[in-house]
């Protein structure tokens, strides 16, 4: 830790003890080590899941602060962490922040570290100001919903270069090691140049909360913020963005130049409110001609599949993101055979590795990016039934869900119809 970092740590040290509570754990206080302090947003599943690995992976850490636009999910969330993590996860209640402000709060807590795993919507205003606040940042993917949030995680990915500070993405197959040794032998010619790219996300839809008579609009679409666009981005964004980062990944971030799709919504339409589509089926085209191809589906009763069919000038690949055991055949006879460690918990030890120096620093912000932009063309392409560029789709002037955060009316935004929605709306 620097200078600066340890001085506002004796500071907030003796402020806790002076209101009676603290997060220091014993050893630290006895050893006299600075802990890192983790403050984390979003107080989800995910956002609980990534603060335990945050906590596995340094022992020297403690969570500091937590915020969440809801109370009663950061308290089932510093819960759980209690009996997972004990003294270690304990946050004091002044540190715990409730609100759409929330994020703010806890970033100018006197944290050295933030994990952002609010829905998507909220990730580019979350990186951007906690990059500026200097902190190290775990985000989760998607990074944005639309192309004013990619631009601005561009900006504050340039910003954290400048800082010297870590950004690290949840793109997590990148910190999966079998997923990563395949992509190094991709990248070294196992099966020499990628031809084409076929990759599959099919799963049943993700979880519904029965609207209660309380909730305004608002709070009723961010507690079931999977099935709005404007929240998640769609599932083809929030969920297959893994998929199409994998694509990215096997170009090397090379920008495609194009993406024509098809899109719908079959069973959402019995089965839910929400203006997502349920399925999708992509193409990105590559200014040499190549293809990768992208479909994804959320539907019930349904074949699931998560594969990556990789077709090469001499052979072919086949990952499986969920065994995680990627297949060679022709030219290359690769087999994995070195451990896989839960891919989650290998992005905090590496991040705690970078935080504390002893691996270079941290930087996903140029794929995590892009991969988010692509998913972004893709249901554009989807949704106006066009063929999109990646920068007009960039570019467009569309900013999706309510000007001003509160929890109140806001009309559910209508299903997208191709051939009608335009790119800029
Ligand atoms: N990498 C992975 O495999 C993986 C797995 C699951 C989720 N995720 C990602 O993690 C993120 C969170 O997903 P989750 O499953 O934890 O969802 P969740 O609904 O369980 O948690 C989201 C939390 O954010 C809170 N929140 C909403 N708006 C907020 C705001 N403006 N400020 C502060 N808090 C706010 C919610 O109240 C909720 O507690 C998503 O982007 C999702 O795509 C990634």
């Amino acid at each position: 830790m620097n200078e600066v970092t340890r001085r506002e740590f004796v500071k907030a040290a003796s402020a806790v003890t002076a209101v009676g509570a603290t997060t220091l754990p014993a050893w630290a206080v006895q050893e006299n080590r600075d802990p890192i302090k983790i403050g984390f947003i979003g107080c989800g599943g995910r956002g609980t899941g990534a603060a335990n690995q945050a906590l596995n992976a340094n022992e020297n850490a403690v969570i500091w602060a937590m915020g969440d636009a809801f109370e009663d999910r950061l308290t089932s969330s510093q819960k759980a962490l209690l009996d997972e993590q004990g003294s270690r996860a304990e946050v004091p209640k002044e540190r715990q922040f409730v609100g759409f402000d929330a994020y703010q709060k806890v970033i100018d807590s006197g944290v050295d570290m933030v994990i952002l795993t609010t829905p998507p919507h909220f990730r580019p205003a979350h990186i951007a100001a906690a990059v500026k606040a200097k902190k190290h940042v775990f985000c989760e993917k998607p990074m944005a919903v639309d192309g004013s949030g990619v631009r601005s995680v561009m900006e504050s990915t340039k910003l954290a270069k400048e800082n010297g500070t870590n950004l690290m993405s949840g793109f997590c197959w990148r910190y999966n090691l079998p997923i990563r040794a395949a992509f190094k032998q991709l990248h070294n010619g196992a099966i020499g140049d990628v031809r084409s790219y076929f990759a599959t996300y099919y799963s049943a839809p993700l979880w519904t909360k029965p609207r209660k008579e309380n909730w305004s609009d608002v709070e009723w679409q961010m507690r079931n913020w999977v099935h709005f666009d404007w929240l998640s981005g769609d599932h083809i964004v929030e969920q297959a963005c893994h998929s199409v980062d994998k694509i990215n990944w096997a170009f090397q971030n090379e920008t495609p130049i194009s993406a024509t799709a098809v899109g719908g919504r079959e069973m959402h339409e019995r089965l839910e409110t929400g203006n997502v589509f349920d399925h999708f089926g992509v193409v990105y085209e590559y200014s040499d001609g190549r293809r990768a191809h992208l479909h994804c589906r959320q539907m019930p009763f349904s074949y699931n599949d998560n594969n990556d069919y990789i077709t090469g000038a001499t052979g072919t690949c086949t990952m499986n993101g969920w065994s995680g055991a990627p297949t060679f055949t022709g030219s290359s006879d690769f087999t994995y055979i070195g451990q896989s460690p839960n891919m989650y918990q290998v992005e905090h030890n590496e991040l705690q590795e970078a935080i504390r120096g002893d691996r270079p620093t941290v930087n996903d912000g140029d794929f995590m990016a892009q991969s988010t932009m692509m998913a972004i063309m893709g249901r554009e392409a989807a949704y106006t039934g066009q063929k999109v560029s990646f920068n007009d789709a960039l570019n467009a002037t569309t900013v999706l869900g309510p000007k001003e955060y509160a929890f109140a009316d806001f009309e559910l935004p209508a299903v997208a119809q191709p051939g009608a929605t335009k790119l800029n709306r």
